[in-house]
């Protein structure tokens, strides 16, 4: 599945059945993570409380425009437009949350910075472990991150503690895109020793 995976940026209008959603986060679960924390919360959103959640996403990124909080990002704004056109083709948005994460907005000492990079780091693999398990039962997926445009608003709707890491989109693709262009191995690979 890992060589099989894409990220789907058309979508089927088609529901996804809960166990199958639920088959994907038995997936994430069963990544590792730093000192067995298991730093996430999965919020499945479909139907209408998909809509509204997207509808305060615009909101934010329309505010991002006007009140940037990421003044350094805002080549990225068109970037998340499209994504949340992607999001609202696709059937489910999955909210990932560090319930115990740090605000971005926060300054953090180094040992706040380590235990949110370990954080992260375990967050992203059950995000990888769920996508991969999405490629498997043939779901398509976007990992997104351009979450980050619309952050306090987004959150504030989640209505949870903690840090809003990302979202993923799934849904039945009705696109099969080539593979992406990766590094060269021998540009990535460096062996030291034997
Ligand atoms: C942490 C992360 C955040 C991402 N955020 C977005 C996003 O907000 N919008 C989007 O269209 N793609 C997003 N992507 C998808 C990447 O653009 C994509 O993985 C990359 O271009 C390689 O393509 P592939 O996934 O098909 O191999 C994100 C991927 C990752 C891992």
């Amino acid at each position: 599945m890992i060589y099989k995976r894409r990220s789907i940026r058309k979508y089927r209008r088609d529901k996804i059945p809960r166990n199958d959603i639920l088959e994907l986060i038995e997936a994430a679960k069963a990544a590792p993570s730093a000192k067995n924390r298991q730093p996430w919360k999965f919020i499945v959103f479909s139907g209408a409380e998909k809509e509204a959640l997207l509808a305060i996403m615009e909101k934010g990124i329309d505010r991002e425009v006007e009140i940037p909080m990421l003044p350094g990002s805002a080549s990225g704004i068109e970037d998340a437009k499209n994504t949340l056109r992607i999001m609202r083709e696709a059937p489910v948005t999955i909210c990932v949350v560090d319930p115990d994460g740090y605000s971005p907005f926060e300054e953090l000492n180094p040992d706040q910075r380590f235990t949110e990079i370990n954080s992260t780091l375990s967050i992203g693999a059950a995000v990888e472990n769920l996508i991969l398990k999405a490629t498997e039962l043939g779901y398509g997926t976007l990992w997104i991150g351009n979450t980050c445009f619309a952050y306090q608003e987004l959150l504030e709707e989640l209505n949870v503690d903690g840090q809003l890491v990302c979202a993923i989109a799934v849904g039945i693709p009705a696109e099969l895109p080539e593979a992406r262009s990766r590094k060269p191995l021998d540009e990535i690979a460096e062996f030291r020793g034997d």
